[in-house]
């Protein structure tokens, strides 16, 4: 099948590109990125008004499956991929039984062949069965086609076996993905820790706990030469020793969540578990702080860490509910709505920590609208306004602290190599 999506606001950051102009697809490639294409039997879409990006990627997505289908599973969250936006999503490994051998990266390739709407790209874990003590055959899990390695969920707690990690990762060119939490500093925390956690009565979880871990994730890249990507990062102190430490070239990247960018603790007042997460949402200074990692280049990625929970271990006491938050959904319209039309960040620079942002941490060869590449494309109607209705999502979490907020700027149409999965903002 051949498309011609015509007349689109096309943004390419990787290729420099901003115009109108119109994209020729056939057999599932990117033929012609041009002004005035003619239009010869091929199938139209009219994307006047729309703005017309490579395909989005989602470098941190909890897919659940195996083992929590009734959290998620391939399926819906790849739908839920779609639907938020994404072409391209990496699924992190702490499943049952956990990515960390070549068999289970494979059943997760096969499952999303089978089930899945958009490109899913395994990790790996860094330690087997995420325990922290004996490192992975990471040679046999980049085989079995795992794009970086994590024990996301958790911190690798030793020192020795991180640098070993990354001793190995480095041989291979690997990302080393780290979640960074000392955890006897973030122990029985509930939010952040500060002015409201002392008001609302939560033990607390310092920004220290996160940059503890930071700083020695990046003395170990510097010792090893690795490459070492931060996930979520959401306080001011990490964000400043990740700048430090790009300047003085050490090799260490970073993403940061929409949640991250966008609320603050405050809203834990609420004490409805959606606002639960790790790391917890953190006071107006980090918030700022992230926004402008964002502007100057030390944020690399905006990524969800969509964690679908189900309902029972949400809809509970504080205390008792699970960490995380189902993002896929409303990652691209909630930063479109919160800071593109608020006049903080550029469309233009939205779209690159979309796009080519995450596909250099990882390496990949997504990305771009090239001649020759797979076609997949993120179309987006800005004049779209929808209310945030977590019964609507395809997603199976409904954990979402963005729900009852009215977004303008959404996610229109994806497609993934060459297929037209989401049209009008629903999957057909
Ligand atoms: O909030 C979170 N949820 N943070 C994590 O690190 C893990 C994730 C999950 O898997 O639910
Ligand atoms: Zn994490
Ligand atoms: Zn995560």
């Amino acid at each position: 099948m051949k498309l011609l999506i015509r007349g689109g606001r096309v943004i390419d950051p990787a290729n420099d590109i901003d115009g109108i102009m119109d994209i020729l697809v056939a057999d599932g490639k990117i033929i012609e990125v041009n002004e005035n294409i003619s239009d010869e039997g091929y199938v139209l879409v009219d994307a006047g008004g729309k703005i017309v990006c490579p395909g989005f990627i989602d470098m941190h997505v909890h897919l659940r499956e195996p083992g929590f289908e009734y959290k998620e599973d391939i399926a819906s969250g790849t739908r839920a991929a779609a639907a938020g936006g994404f072409t391209t999503v990496c699924c992190m490994p702490n499943t049952d039984p956990v990515i960390d051998n070549a068999s289970t990266a494979i059943f997760v390739r096969e499952r999303a062949a089978k089930s899945g709407v958009v490109n899913v790209l395994p990790i790996g874990c860094i330690s087997k069965g995420q325990a922290g003590s004996e490192l992975t055959e990471m040679a046999e899990l980049i085989a079995a086609g795992c794009v970086a390695v994590s024990d996301d969920g958790k911190p690798v707690k030793n020192a020795a076996l991180m640098r070993n990690a990354m001793d190995y990762a480095k041989m291979f060119d690997l990302p080393v993905l780290s979640h960074c939490e000392e955890q006897s500093l973030a122990a029985d925390g509930q939010m952040h820790e500060g002015y409201y956690s002392t008001l609302y009565g939560f033990k607390g979880i310092p920004a220290a706990a996160e940059e503890l871990m930071v700083s020695r994730e990046i003395i170990l890249a510097e010792l090893t030469g690795a490459h070492v990507h931060i996930c979520h990062a959401s306080t001011r102190g990490s964000l400043e020793m990740i700048r430090e430490a790009k300047a003085m070239g050490v090799d260490v990247t970073c993403e940061v969540t929409p949640h991250h960018l966008l609320l603050t603790d405050e809203i834990v007042g609420s004490y409805d578990a959606d606002t639960k997460v790790n790391p917890p949402l953190r006071s107006t200074e980090h918030v700022q702080a992230l926004r402008r990692g964002l502007l100057d280049g030390t944020v690399d990625c905006i990524a969800t860490d969509h964690a679908p929970h189900h309902m029972e271990s949400k809809d509970c006491e504080y205390n008792l509910a699970s960490f995380g938050i189902s993002g896929l959904e409303t990652a691209v319209a909630a930063v479109m709505d919160g800071l593109v039309n608020q006049g903080l960040l550029d469309v233009e620079q939205m779209v690159q920590l979309f796009t080519i942002g995450p596909a250099e941490v990882l390496g990949i060869d997504k990305g771009t609208l090239d001649v020759g590449a797979d076609a997949d494309i993120t179309i987006l109607d800005p004049t779209m306004v929808k209310v945030v209705d977590p019964a609507n999502f395809y997603s199976k979490g409904k954990n979402t602290p963005f729900k009852g907020q009215t977004l303008k700027g959404w996610p229109w149409m994806t497609i993934v190599k060459g297929t037209i999965i989401v049209n009008g903002g629903k999957i057909v």
